[in-house]
């Protein structure tokens, strides 16, 4: 297994381009399995998630190949409707296949995800909307055994945005016999590349991004086979990970391809910390801001705080002048980073699904591990401004979601390394 090592503290400087994002290419990996045509993509991020994820749908019959940075997807036949365990307990986003088996294949057979580290993650509100749609659903043996004789279109109201639920949902009704509308829909800017993507293979899908999706059935018989060619958006959870990074050092950074808007709560939010950022058309420019005043967050389905920035604000808030209060509403066990983050200096006290932090610490490097892919950014961050070494062990929590994270930072001025263990 690798480690990082990183001193500290840096001043990073220059641009850095995000990846594709880790968040919109799963679902619509996912949708491969509804269509009969060649899909291209160009710059898939370089992700385990995204090389595991592709597996299991190999597994299903989906047929991939590189050429150059273009990946292409063929599921002209899909043999296979089943998703083992020993896939889909590594990644909760495999349950994403279902919607698409039902679709194609009338049936479906997906190892229930179980949990993960930030929390039980049950997908009850993925099952209710299929059994809408007309699946008929079983969970025996850990295993949710799904068929139907024909989806049918239907008024569909989700009583939580779910992420997940809302992309396979969409991904179930696209083929479904009528009409489809999905209300209190998650209004990602991943829903709405999904959506998109979907109408790219010939789907009839309005209101993706918005919380009230409609869907037209279309027969798969109808769908015309034909290359299709698709850019999926910048990740802004990577380009949030990196203006925070530049805040946190007190360094000009420009984060480029990604767009701003789909990070619009978060750059709110730190210029009201006293942030000095340049929103471009693709891009963000991060000017030296000095010491940023506290503030208090609260996670929420978007357009609010995303959940997944809220570790990366909180190493931010520790070196603040002043106090900080986050309440995560999203997960129930994603405070995972604070006993990490407290080895280096940081003063934070938990109580439920509150966490207070101390403005002004002083941060030290020290040995530290991750535990999942959004609290490792969170210790990057903090070592690469703590004064001394840190090391960082189980980084294959972030080679989930960050692409070549250690080369962009050397590549920033950032001294760190990627070593063996
Ligand atoms: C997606 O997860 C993202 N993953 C997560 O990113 C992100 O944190 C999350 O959305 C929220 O934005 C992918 O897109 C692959 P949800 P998802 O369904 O779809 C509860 C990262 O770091 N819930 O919106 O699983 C659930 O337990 C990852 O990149 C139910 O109760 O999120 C959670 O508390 C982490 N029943 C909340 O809703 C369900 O059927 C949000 O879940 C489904 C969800």
């Amino acid at each position: 297994m690798d480690k990082l090592i990183i001193n500290g503290p840096n001043k990073i400087k220059g641009s850095v381009a995000v990846s594709s994002a880790k968040n919109a290419t799963l679902p619509i990996l996912a949708a491969t399995i509804l269509s009969p045509s060649k899909i291209i993509f160009d710059n898939l991020p370089g992700l385990s998630d995204i090389s595991f994820f592709t597996q299991i749908l190999n597994s299903l019959g989906v047929q991939s190949s590189q050429d150059g940075d273009k990946t292409i997807f063929m599921a002209d036949e899909i043999n296979n409707i089943k998703a083992d365990y020993d896939l889909v307990r590594k990644m909760r986003a495999s349950v994403l296949v279902l919607g698409p088996l039902l679709a194609r294949k009338k049936e479906a057979i997906v190892s229930l995800p179980g949990g993960c580290a930030i929390g039980s993650r049950p997908v009850d509100i993925h099952l209710k909307g299929l059994e809408k749609l007309g699946a008929e659903i079983e969970i025996k043996k850990g295993y949710i055994y799904a068929k139907t004789k024909g989806l049918v279109g239907s008024k569909i109201v989700l009583p939580f945005p779910s992420v997940g639920a809302t992309e396979n949902l969409m991904m179930a009704a696209v083929m479904a016999q009528g009409t489809t509308t999905i209300d209190n829909a998650a209004r990602e800017p991943e829903i709405e590349d999904h959506g998109n993507f979907l109408n790219e293979l010939g789907f009839k899908v309005k209101g993706h991004g918005s919380s009230t999706i409609t869907i037209e059935g279309v027969k798969f018989e109808d769908l015309k086979v034909r290359e299709v060619n698709y850019s999926i958006i910048g990740d802004r959870i990577e380009a949030a990970t990196y203006i925070i990074a530049a805040l946190m050092m007190d360094s000009e950074l420009k984060v480029d391809k990604f767009n701003p808007e789909h990070l619009d709560f978060v750059l709110n939010t730190l210029q009201q910390m006293g942030a000095k950022l340049e929103r471009g058309e693709n891009f963000v420019q991060v000017y030296p801001s000095g010491k940023l005043k506290g503030v208090r967050i609260e996670t929420a389905p978007y357009p609010g705080f995303p959940t997944d920035v809220q570790a990366q604000i909180m190493a931010l808030m520790g070196v603040c002048d002043g106090d900080s209060v986050i309440i995560e509403n999203i997960f129930e066990n994603r405070f995972m980073h604070v006993p990490e983050l407290v080895r280096m200096g940081y003063d934070i006290e938990i109580d439920g699904n509150n966490a207070f932090i101390k403005g002004n610490s002083e941060l030290t490097g020290a040995p530290v591990m991750c535990t999942d892919l959004r609290a490792s950014a969170a210790l990057i961050l903090a070592a690469m401004t703590a004064q001394g070494e840190s090391t960082i062990s189980r980084i294959y929590h972030l080679d989930r979601g960050y692409e070549k994270l250690a080369d962009k930072f050397a590549g920033i001025n950032g001294n760190i390394q990627r070593v063996k263990e």
